[in-house]
Parts: structure tokens; sequence; C-alpha cells
């Protein structure tokens, strides 16, 4: 049986990146499932390949989550990836409308990035031994300096300030109950609402792969998280992580 989750809270001014940090601190010590270590800052915040995380000190959230999936192959570790996103989604539709995951899973706001995700597995034998699901939520911050692609936060889109200790409450609760979703048997739901909430499911779009430049329609992604697409001219192309880019 697995037991639920109880959030344990470490709390840190400065780290290098929280998910570095409690994947250290994750193999000194035992941590109960669901312990969290959040940082006001990050010297080295660490994005998808190699990017980096632009977030000012005190002004958002950036946190790493720990989970025991040990029930889930290697091969069904999307699952994570689409429980996290949505639980984000779940979070940011409380305060604002047009909330959609881009594939594979950055949350969106319109055409906008709001949270970065970056999920980490340790693998044993065909089974996940141990995830670190690293998230920053832009909260607070009012101007962004990096090249990052279209960021913004809540307080961009509402002109209101966030408490953040409430914003870390409210978004570890909706991480829980998404997580209980897989630990309860609910795939197939959470795959429906990954769909429902998917950027531009269905819409004709240009994207670029390998150096080439196509119209093509999202029509899902697969079990181990690869995007399904239709082109133009009828081609059913499916493309991993990094291997096709939205084009606009
Ligand atoms: C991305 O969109 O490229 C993923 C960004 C993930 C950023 C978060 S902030 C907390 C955690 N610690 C890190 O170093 N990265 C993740």
């Amino acid at each position: 049986m697995h037991t639920p989750v109880s959030n344990q809270i470490i709390r840190l001014g400065q780290t290098e990146s929280t998910n570095r940090q409690l994947l250290q601190l994750s193999s000194q010590e035992s941590l109960e499932e669901g312990a969290v270590l959040v940082a006001d800052f990050q010297t080295h915040g660490r994005g998808q390949g190699s990017n980096v995380w632009e977030s000012d000190s005190g002004k958002n959230l950036t946190f790493s989550i720990l989970f025991y999936p040990v029930f889930l192959r290697a091969s069904e570790q999307f699952i994570i990836s689409k429980a996290v996103s949505l639980a984000m989604c779940d979070f940011i539709s409380r305060f604002v409308a047009g909330v959609s995951v881009k594939w594979p899973n950055d949350v969106y706001v319109g055409k906008q990035k709001i949270t970065g995700i970056l999920i980490e597995n340790t693998v044993e034998g065909q089974y996940l031994k141990k995830t670190i699901a690293g998230i920053g939520v832009n909260i607070n911050q009012e101007r962004f300096f990096s090249n990052a692609p279209n960021p913004v936060s809540l307080f961009q889109l509402t002109g209101k300030h966030f408490n953040l200790e409430e914003c870390l409450t409210e978004v570890l609760q909706a991480i829980n109950a998404r997580y209980k979703q897989i630990v309860e048997g609910y795939a197939a739901t959470l795959h429906d609402d990954y769909l429902r909430h998917l950027y531009r499911l269905g819409e004709w779009a240009p994207f670029s792969a390998a150096g080439e430049t196509f119209e093509a329609r999202i029509t899902g992604v697969n079990s181990v998280g690869m995007l399904e697409m239709i082109t133009r001219d009828n081609q059913l192309r499916t493309f991993g992580f990094k291997e096709v880019e939205f084009v606009k």
C-alpha cells in the first residue's frame, strides 16, 4: 500500500538549485514522500536541457518535491509530468483564465509561460525509484530580463501581489491531489485532463523539426509522452522531447 504524501517543508534562503539540493539531501537522509525543498533564491536554477531558470530573490516560488513512485515502470514516467503540470494548471486557473500545458510540461497563460517544471527520475531495474519534481512559478516578479521566451507572472497578469506562503500551501494541495490520482489508478483520467489542457491540440500551426518547418495539427500524446501530430500532407509524425519546436 502506498502511504499518502505528507509535505515536510525544508526552507532555504539560497541554494544552487532546489532539484540538486533535494536530490543530494534525499541520498544523505531518509526523507518522507512529499518532502519539499523551497528556496528564496537559486544561484543556478536549472531549466530543461541547458536552460537556466530566471527568478528574482523572494518574488516567486522555486521548489522541488520528492516522490517514490516505485509502482510505476520507467516507461510510464510521463504520468508524473502530466500530474504535476495539471496540478499547476489547477493552481494558476484559480486566478486567471486561458491556462494550458504546452507539451511536454510548460504551463502557459495564453501565449506566455508562467511555470516551468523539471522532473528528474532515478530508475531501479524496470521501475522508478525516486522522482524529484522541480517547479518554478512566476508569482510576484515585475520584469524579466533573460532571453527566456515569453515569461509572465501572476502579478503581471492580475496587477496584484500574492502571499508566497499561501501560494505554496495551495500549490502543494494541488500536487498532492493529482499525485493521488496516479497512486489510485486514475491514469486514464489524468490523460484525458492533460489532453483537455494541451496547448494547440487540434489546431493547425507551424512547427519545426530537423531544420524543416511544416504545418501540422497536434492529435495527442502517446503513452511514453511523445507528441503526435498529422501534417498538412497527411503524414502521421511522432516526436520526442527537443525533437520538435513550436514556431510561434
Ligand atoms: C523549464 O521550463 O525549463 C524548467 C524550469 C524548472 C525550474 C525549477 S525552479 C525549482 C527547480 N530547481 C531548479 O533548478 N529547477 C526547477
